[in-house]
């Protein structure tokens, strides 16, 4: 197989596959410190998803009002349905601060207050005092801060002399006994092929929101990590929880921030309540996702949707100060008008939950390391590492509180970084690698490049999309998910019936979303499989055969895998209930307080 392609070696001390916010906070903390690290990715690196992110970022500033990072911990925990560990909650909180910081002397734009501190917004489940109050908590660049976010990071790489492989397609994980020795990628470009050979590979490859119809994620969110890491026969872990961000565009799925709400917008339905109040009585809009997203799945199926289908609710701001709007809110003033037609000063907009975060992923310590289970036991898996929306840390839990993702890429970039720099030494020889290192890659690329079925990509992939979006949704049952399931398990098979037109290896894009689309479906049969295996209803799962959380038996984490035929089996870790340090107690499971 070797022999079909022209392959260049690379040898790197580090290599980071993903150049969205996760990716290039590694890159710059591994550059900076004289490792050779290179960052490959498929996009440009400012095109990656993370420069969509909107509302911002959390840390305990304390700048408009009073704050401390034990509420926020408290709050993502809570936030977190009691499913996220808190020795990993313990170190994104509290890191937090200077790691926001450092961004600010980076020179990230962040907007700013009248004496000129960071900006912070209220955003969802973000409180004081253990609950008491509504905290300012969330860092902004208007409603642009992830795209200030991957331009700074971007730019300060380039400074620290990172280099950049940009428009390659990483095809697989080169592993021997169980370790990591880098990765196979295809250069879009040329059509060349790389070995990429690293004493440490991360992969900061995102989230794959595109396993759905309707998403407020890039078509390029396919989650190729997460798909790498099941084919070299690890684990994933908690895939069944999948977030619905309540406002969605209704028809588009584009985002609108959290942040509208954070700045005083409201929903209502179609009598014109302000429904939250019934559903939330404290938090009310502003109430963690998986709480607004229910309660607007409701008040549809209730038949108090607006349109002529009543399957939309309304999200309003025309109250708002149109001087405010303009300052804060510009780019959804602009999603708005160009997705719905809607002046937001005027009316409000038609929005519905809409697939928006990937809770589950690799799993991974606070320092970035991948962990596995085998016989019995939790272990690192040598030379990998995961952060960003493709890790599952678990800082999210069964629920990521808004602005807790944007944290959480730069908390464990540069928290991936630092252990790098503690365990690794610039320059260290390679040992050879083996000859078939490339085997799993090339053949997999061959595979897709030369099918020669009748069924169309595309086709697949829709197929794909609708079952999760109908079996898969924010509402569950057992019968619904299991047709998904038996559905899903087809549409792997018709994996052997796809057909690609163009064989070339020079910026084949048909093939490009074929591999995409691979990696798709084993995201996908993981993901509606554990949701139909958790018979509990628990932060984005919620099970209506199942409505009650049972921390008896589902107080733990699942641990997913998946062979070529896409046969699931799952195992099972505990959740970390013990704190990093002993400067914070413990937070105990408590009854669903909403
Ligand atoms: O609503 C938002 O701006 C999204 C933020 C987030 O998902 O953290």
């Amino acid at each position: 197989m070797t022999q079909a392609y022209q392959i260049e070696h690379h040898n790197y001390d580090v290599v980071v596959i993903g150049a969205g916010g996760a990716g290039l906070r590694a890159t710059l903390g591994l550059a900076e410190a004289g490792l050779r690290t290179a960052c490959i990715t498929k996009v440009f690196p400012t095109r990656s998803h993370t420069v969509a992110a909107q509302g911002g970022v959390s840390a305990a500033l304390g700048n408009m009002g009073e704050d401390d990072w034990r509420w926020h911990m408290y709050d993502t925990v809570k936030g977190s349905d009691w499913l996220g560990d808190q020795d990993a909650i313990e170190y994104m909180t509290r890191e937090a601060i200077p790691a926001i910081i450092e961004l600010e002397h980076y020179g990230m734009p962040f907007s700013r207050t009248s004496d000129g501190k960071i900006y912070q917004r209220p955003f969802g489940g973000m409180t004081t005092r253990f609950g008491e109050g509504i905290a300012q908590r969330t860092c902004a660049a208007a409603d642009r801060t992830g795209h200030a976010m991957l331009h700074t990071l971007y730019q300060q790489s380039l400074k620290a002399h990172a280099e950049f492989f940009i428009e390659y397609f990483a095809i697989d994980l080169m592993m021997e006994d169980g370790a990591c020795r880098g990765v196979v990628a295809w250069n879009l470009d040329d059509g060349t092929i790389h070995r990429f050979q690293s004493h440490m590979t991360i992969l900061a490859t995102g989230g794959y929101g595109r396993a759905y119809f309707s998403c407020t994620g890039a078509h390029t969110q396919t989650g190729d990590g997460n798909a790498m890491v099941l084919r070299a026969g690890l684990p994933l872990q908690d895939m069944e929880f999948v977030q619905f961000h309540p406002t969605g565009i209704y028809g588009a799925g584009c985002l609108i921030t959290e942040g509208v709400r954070g700045e005083g917008g409201y929903l209502t339905n179609s009598e014109g309540e302000r429904f939250m109040e019934r559903y939330a009585p404290s938090a009310k809009d502003l109430a963690s996702r998986d709480v607004v997203s229910r309660a607007m799945s409701m008040e549809i199926r209730e038949g108090r949707g607006h349109g002529p289908s009543e399957d939309h609710i309304h999200l309003h701001i025309e109250h708002l100060d149109p001087e405010l709007v303009h300052e804060r809110l510009p780019g959804i003033s602009d999603t708005a008008r160009i997705f719905a037609g809607v002046d937001v000063t005027k009316e409000p907009m038609p929005v519905l939950p809409t697939v928006h975060y990937n809770m589950g992923g690799v799993p991974a310590r606070y320092t970035g390391e991948a962990v596995s289970k085998s016989n019995g036991a939790v272990e690192t898996v040598p030379g990998l590492m995961a952060i960003g929306e493709a890790a599952c840390v678990s800082v999210h839990g069964a629920n990521r509180l808004g602005s807790n993702s944007l944290l959480d890429l730069v908390v464990f970039g540069r928290a991936a970084a630092k252990h790098c720099i503690e365990i690794m030494t610039p320059g260290a020889n390679h040992k050879p690698l083996p000859d078939d290192a490339d085997e799993l890659a090339l053949t997999r690329l061959d595979r897709f490049r030369h099918a020669d079925g009748d069924l169309p990509t595309a086709t697949l992939r829709e197929e794909m999309q609708r079952n999760m979006q109908d079996h898969c949704a924010v509402f569950r049952t057992g019968e619904v998910l299991d047709d998904g399931v038996q559905k899903m398990a087809a549409s792997l098979g018709k994996r052997a019936h796809l057909k690609v037109e163009d064989r070339s290896l020079i910026w084949n894009s048909d093939l490009v979303e074929t591999l995409e689309l691979d990696n798709l479906l084993v995201q996908a049969a993981v993901t509606i499989e554990g949701a139909a295996n958790r018979t509990e209803s628990r932060g984005g799962h919620a099970r209506e055969d199942y409505p009650e959380r049972d921390d008896e038996t589902w107080m733990k984490h699942t641990l997913a895998w998946c062979d070529e035929d896409g046969r699931v089996r799952f195992d099972y870790r505990p959740v970390t209930l013990q704190p990093l340090t002993n400067e914070v107690q413990s937070f105990p499971p408590k009854a669903r307080i909403y």
